[in-house]
C-alpha cells in the first residue's frame, strides 16, 4: 500500500540528511525481496532519531516491529542506559528483526517480543517514555490506551500511517470500514487528549505528547 517510488523533494531529503547504515540499507533490500516494503522511509527513519534526541527518550516501546528497520534507526540516538523494547506478533519477522539486530551495535539496546502485544504490552513491567506505534491498523486504540495508562506526564506518543493511505479524511473504502473507523477514532482521541499534530508525510506521522492533568 505505500508507494515505493520516492518523489524528488523526498529524495533530496534523503541524500542529504538520512543516510543509512550498510545494514539498514541491506534490511531494506531484504524487506522489499519479500514483498514487505511496508517500513518507514529512512527519511522517516531519520525523523524518528531526530524525535528520539529532542524528546531524550530513554524506555522506548515499539510496536510492530517488522525486519527492525525502525528500531535500529532509533537505537542509534538512545543514551548508553537506552533501551527498546519491540513487540513483533510474526514469529517469522520476530526472527528476522532478531537475526538483523544481532548483527548491529545495538543487541544489547534492543529486545525483540514475539507474540500479540494486545496481551504482551500488558504483561511488559519496564519503564516507557516513548511509544512507536506502526502495527496492524485496526488495533491503534487499543495501543493509545496503554500508550495513555503507561506514559509519564512528557511521554512521547508516534504512530505512523495515520492517514490510513489517503482514505482517513474521506471515506471509509469498500470492506475496511473496520480499519478506518479504527484509525478515525485513534486520530480523534489524540486530539482531545494528547498535545498532539500529524506530520504530513507520505503515510501521516503522528507525534503526540501527554499532557498533564
Ligand atoms: C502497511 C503497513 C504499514 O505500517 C505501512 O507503513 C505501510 C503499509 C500495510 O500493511 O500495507
Ligand atoms: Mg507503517
Amino acid at each position: 500500500m505505500r508507494n515505493k517510488k520516492v518523489n524528488a523533494r523526498d529524495q533530496y531529503i534523503r541524500d542529504l540528511y538520512a543516510a543509512e547504515t550498510e545494514l539498514l540499507t541491506q534490511i531494506r533490500a531484504t524487506l522489499a525481496e519479500q514483498n514487505l516494503s511496508i517500513h518507514v522511509s529512512p527519511e522517516e527513519g531519520k525523523l524518528l532519531q531526530v524525535l528520539v534526541r529532542l524528546h531524550r527518550s530513554k524506555h522506548i516501546v515499539e510496536i510492530g516491529t517488522l525486519g527492525g528497520y525502525s528500531a535500529l534507526w532509533m537505537a542509534e540516538a538512545l543514551p548508553a542506559d537506552g533501551h527498546i523494547t519491540t513487540f513483533e506478533k510474526s514469529s517469522e519477522r520476530a526472527e528476522m528483526a532478531r537475526k538483523h539486530i544481532a548483527t548491529s551495535p545495538y543487541t544489547k539496546k534492543i529486545t525483540v517480543v514475539e507474540g500479540d502485544a494486545h496481551a504482551m504490552l500488558r504483561e511488559h513491567k519496564g519503564k516507557v517514555d516513548m511509544v512507536f506505534i506502526d502495527a496492524e491498523k485496526t488495533g491503534y486504540p487499543d495501543y493509545l490506551e496503554w500508550a495513555e495508562q503507561h506514559l509519564p506526564v512528557g511521554g512521547l506518543l508516534v504512530a505512523d500511517n495515520t492517514f490510513l493511505f489517503d482514505t482517513v479524511f474521506s471515506e471509509a473504502p469498500e470492506g475496511e470500514a473496520k480499519m478506518w473507523n479504527a484509525m478515525r477514532q485513534f486520530n480523534a482521541a489524540l486530539a482531545e487528549r494528547f498535545e498532539a499534530i500529524i506530520l504530513p508525510t507520505a503515510e501521516g506521522l503522528s507525534i503526540a505528547l501527554k499532557p498533564a492533568k
